[in-house]
């Protein structure tokens, strides 16, 4: 089976492009270096030759509504357009539990983004051509964010109760639902609920840096109190934050 990695070089992309390549799936990774470009569409049809899976993992950074959901929708648009062409059997794509839901992303443009995609990959495939793999969010989030969101010692981080996991736990679920074609969309979430910013802190305990990590109350209730929690996911993982702590600090 080949699959298409999209987004390969990035923080989950490059964790299943070990994953499948473990499982002896032949891989492909693309993104911009790679001169495949998702959102123009440069390069695309031609990676996607003989390939029976593609996985969109691409990613963009913004918080603005209008450029997620041009670039997710865009990104969306392109694939689906190439897959048809080259003849891809399947489109996985990659989301966030429950960020397509109004009442959750009404003030976290980024979600609507993410909700544009889904809604462009579901206008644009039949469903047995589409497997959405809904993630919930992941310990590492909270370091890009204390990476972003930084002045000095002071690093900010929203406060988003979620029920998190390991990017590698996601990725595992995400090559599995590459490898056999599931019934239905995925949900998978971690083993315990809790808020994005104390898992900030844990880090920078660990770490020793940076000094003061502080919660942010950005992007609505919704995503403060509980709205992005799931109510019966698929999928549980079981890496603790504080075994993934452990494994990301080891000597
Ligand atoms: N963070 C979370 O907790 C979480 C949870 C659930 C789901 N997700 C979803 O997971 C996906 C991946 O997130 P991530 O944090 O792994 O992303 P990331 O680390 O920011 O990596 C993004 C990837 O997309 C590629 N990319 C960006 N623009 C592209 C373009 N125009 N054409 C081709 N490739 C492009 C990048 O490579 P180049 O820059 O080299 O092109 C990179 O490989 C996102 O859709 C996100 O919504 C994230």
């Amino acid at each position: 089976m080949r699959t298409v990695v999209l987004g390969a070089s990035g923080e989950i992309g490059a964790a299943l492009l070990r994953r499948l390549r473990e499982n002896g799936v032949d891989v492909v990774a693309a993104h911009r270096s790679t001169g495949v470009d998702a959102y123009t569409g440069t390069g695309l049809e031609a990676a996607f030759a003989g390939a029976d899976v593609v996985v969109d993992c691409t990613n963009v950074t913004t918080t603005s509504a209008a450029k997620a959901i041009d670039f997710f929708g865009t990104v969306a648009r392109k694939v689906s357009a190439a897959a048809d062409a080259a003849g891809v059997g399947r489109v996985v794509c990659l989301s966030i539990i429950n960020a397509a839901d109004p009442e959750v992303n009404a003030k976290f443009g980024y979600y609507q983004g993410k909700a544009a995609q889904e809604q462009a990959y579901r206008d644009a495939l039949p469903a047995a051509r589409l497997t959405v793999v809904r993630s919930a969010q992941w310990y590492e989030l909270a370091r890009q964010m204390m990476g972003s969101l930084r002045l000095g010692p002071v690093a900010a981080v929203p406060h988003m109760r979620c029920r998190p996991l390991s990017s590698g736990d996601a990725a595992a679920a995400l090559a599995d639902a590459v490898r056999i074609r599931p019934e239905q969309d995925i949900e998978v979430a971690g083993p315990e609920v809790l808020d994005l910013a104390d898992i900030g802190k844990a880090i920078a305990r660990r770490a020793g840096s940076p000094r003061w990590v502080v919660g942010v109350r950005v992007g609505g209730s919704a995503i403060r109190d509980g709205g992005l929690v799931p109510d019966d996911p698929t999928i549980v993982t079981t890496t603790t934050l504080e075994q993934w702590l452990d494994e990301e600090f080891a000597a």
